[in-house]
């Protein structure tokens, strides 16, 4: 467990929360990093506060007050706690869909209110505590890897969004491998700032074990845990295939799911990616370009012996109106569309904030795509807590 008390940041206003923050000053599990009536005018001073739980004061009876709780969003993925003065029935019944994490009714004891703080933060942690030891022992992760042989086409947007999805979602212990060696920006797009990379991963004398790659990961504070790419392009050709599939097989045993970004070309590391990969979803957009380069992406899969039945064809920005159709896209590549992820605008926004939108706005379409996505192609746990095997092994000839 960790011993540093967990920074809190207070929003909102209500009934009682003047007394709640004066108990949590005084607490020494907890930190308070800052307080803002508004959540709308909290901007760079709770961005920057590190805060790991928002604690929200509301007046609000009857219904989750969305719009701060969508400006707390769009700055932190920081687990909310709710919190209320009223007796809130209809409240409560909303809160879980909002993505509240909990709602506490005060008056409450401050160590009451200090346990539902360690709660969330331990969930966003990835319940993992600071390690990604063999607690759940012999789990087989399973690999998620998204491809894409042009820039451009959603690849990491989609990539750190999945992730999001499954370890906030589906509470499953997620690593988000950012194998785009030489312009990886998965870290950037999760708002974080590593202080490690693979690179010092495969530069490192130690042998790689779970616990050594709990020591090189960055928690998000959705769940997701991130490797990043190294951080100078020249490093790139360091991450040997040789490193790569010792580090996918300790990462097998750390994680449930493991979500991989690569860049828009084979390459030995994405070669060896994909011989470890149980789920490849192949990224094209609506523009006969990227379709005519999906049909040559399907072609050198099928010279590889890449399973069939391991390929899915996910439709990014569907919904433009840019003169192809869906049904065009699946008779080109003689492919059925499996998943379609819709246009939107503040997906650009969200790249900007670093906050993924499927945290931010979990209802937004990308959102609920990613939802989808996670529904269908990680297993539920099983009741020994061990996730589904991902079945036969594909070889890579030659
Ligand atoms: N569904 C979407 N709706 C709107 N914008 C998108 C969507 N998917 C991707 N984008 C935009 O496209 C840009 C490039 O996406 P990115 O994931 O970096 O591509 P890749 O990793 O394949 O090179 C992102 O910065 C984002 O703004
Ligand atoms: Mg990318």
């Amino acid at each position: 467990m960790s011993t540093s008390p967990i920074k809190v940041f207070i929003t909102g206003a209500a009934n009682g929360l003047a007394e709640v923050r004066e108990g949590l000053a005084d607490h020494p599990e907890v930190e308070l990093v800052g307080t803002a009536a508004d959540p709308g005018k909290a901007g760079s001073k709770l961005a920057e506060s590190g805060a790991q739980v928002i604690l929200h004061g509301t007046t609000a009876t009857d219904h989750v007050p969305t719009s701060e709780i969508e400006a707390i969003r769009g700055i932190t993925a920081a687990p909310i706690v709710l919190v209320t003065s009223a007796s809130a029935n209809a409240l409560l019944s909303e809160a879980l869909s909002a993505g509240i994490f909990d709602v506490v009714l005060l008056p409450q004891l401050t160590d009451g209110i200090v346990f539902t703080i360690k709660k969330a933060n331990s969930l966003a942690a990835g319940r993992s505590s600071g390690s990604t030891g063999k607690s759940s022992a012999s789990i087989e992760g399973r690999v998620v890897t998204f491809f894409s042989p042009k820039g451009g086409a959603g690849k990491t947007v989609l990539a750190c969004n999945l992730a999001s999805t499954i370890a906030r979602q589906q509470h499953r212990k997620t690593l988000l491998l950012d194998l785009d060696l030489q312009f990886g920006d998965a870290a950037i797009m999760m708002g974080i700032e590593p202080e490690k990379t693979i690179y010092d991963l495969v530069m490192a004398r130690r042998e790689l074990d779970s616990d050594a790659l709990a020591g090189y990961v960055t928690a998000h504070s959705s769940g997701v845990h991130v490797l990043p790419a190294p951080l100078r392009p020249e490093d790139a050709e360091l991450v040997t295939e040789e490193r790569l599939g010792h580090l996918f097989s300790v990462a097998k045993e750390s994680y449930d799911v493991i979500v991989v970004d690569t860049p828009p070309f084979f390459h030995g590391p994405v070669l060896s990616t994909l011989d470890r990969t149980d789920q490849l979803l192949l990224v094209a957009s609506l523009d006969v370009p990227s379709v005519k380069n999906v049909k040559l992406t399907m072609q050198t899969l099928d010279l590889l012996h890449y399973p069939t039945e391991r390929r899915h064809l996910l439709l990014n920005r569907s919904g433009s109106k840019v003169g192809l159709k869906p049904q065009e896209v699946e008779r080109a590549l003689e492919m059925k569309v499996e998943f379609e992820v819709p246009v939107e605008r503040e997906v650009a926004v969200s790249v900007n904030r670093g906050v993924p939108i499927a945290l931010s706005n979990p209802r937004s379409g990308v959102g609920k795509a990613m939802q989808e996505i996670a529904d269908k192609l990680v297993p539920q746990r099983t009741a020994g807590g061990k996730a589904e095997s991902g079945g036969r092994k594909f070889r890579r000839k030659g």
